[in-house]
């Protein structure tokens, strides 16, 4: 289990600015389970290796990982079918296009989406997740988040699992035109159910900033010392969310912030910066991009603030 944060002043004042712009954004409610988040909630934990922790907002409050999902499936994936395999199936590159969007499926190199970031990729990431049965699948996935958070009791929201379930039809519909093209093989009602489970991932901020945290320390826990991930397999991960994380607002938010980060539609984000920090923020209410509105602002004034750029 993870310690408690230490609620900060400084981040308080930060996350105030930044919780104005909260009203901006939407919340997701094509997933109708997600529609009940409240818009106004802002927050953000930030770890550190020697295992202090520092917060303001509601920390406590779950939240779906989503496309944060991604980034961990893929570096699960790379593991257990190295590089060469992998991005066989999908590719390296940016897309411009909206997280959902099916064009240049159809456009490019037919039926390999162009990165694991977007949805038609990480479907066929999740695709390549090894096991005998979407049950077994979705164990050893989860057991690899746990390993990270350190936490055994890490589970999903069946709730919200289930309300993907039910509405997912874009992403059923890039399955079908990825299965035509023969980059995935299996029925696609059972790759809906693994993905839809593995979006569910629930966790709170302070869990998200110690995913964050083993990302900065290049795949280890230093906690632990353990090496949860091969260093080359926590490169690939950070530098997609340098470059595909935030979807079409990744150019943008490279130069305005700098941080890897990856959101997803419930209004996570989780940041990592290199050997220093782990961040994990909630904001639900979500820009046109489909990334929170105010977990962006606030990420760019704490970047500002203490300097955190790569660039
Ligand atoms: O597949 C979907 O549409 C969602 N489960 C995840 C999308 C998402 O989080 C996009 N991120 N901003």
């Amino acid at each position: 289990m993870n310690m408690a944060c230490q609620s900060s002043d400084e981040l308080e004042v930060l996350v105030k600015e930044a919780r104005t712009y909260t009203k901006n954004g939407k919340v997701a409610d094509y997933i109708p389970a997600l529609g009940k988040a409240n818009p106004n909630d802002l927050s953000i934990a930030i770890y550190y290796p020697d295992g202090r922790c520092i917060s303001a907002g509601d920390i406590e409050e779950k939240i779906t990982l989503q496309s944060i999902s991604k980034v961990i499936s893929l570096a699960l994936v790379l593991m257990d079918r190295g590089q060469d395999y992998v991005f066989d199936r999908v590719g390296m590159e940016p897309t411009g296009d909206p997280f959902n969007s099916i064009i240049k499926l159809e456009t490019i190199a037919p039926g390999k989406p162009l990165n694991p970031m977007i949805n038609a990729g990480a479907l066929v990431v999740t695709h390549m997740i090894k096991g005998n049965s979407v049950e077994e699948r979705f164990q050893r996935l989860l057991s690899f988040v746990r390993e990270m958070i350190n936490d055994p009791t890490i589970t999903y929201n069946e709730e919200v699992a289930r309300s993907e379930f039910e509405t997912a039809y874009l992403n059923r519909a890039l399955c079908y035109f990825i299965k035509q093209h023969n980059i995935i093989e299996e029925d696609v009602e059972q790759l809906m159910d693994l993905y839809t489970k593995q979006c569910a991932i629930e966790m709170n901020c302070l869990d998200l900033s110690r995913i964050g945290m083993v990302f900065a320390m290049d795949g280890v826990d230093p906690q632990s010392g353990k090496q949860i991930m091969p260093v080359d397999v926590a490169r690939i991960c950070k530098t997609f969310m340098v470059t595909c994380g935030m979807y079409n607002a990744s150019g943008e938010h490279a130069i305005k912030i700098g941080v890897p980060a990856k959101s997803g539609v419930s209004g996570g984000i989780m940041g990592t910066v290199s050997g220093k920090y782990g961040i994990g923020i909630f904001g639900p209410a979500l820009d046109e991009k489909g990334n929170s509105s105010g977990g962006i602002k606030l990420l760019e004034l704490l970047s500002a603030k203490y300097k955190l750029s790569l660039f």
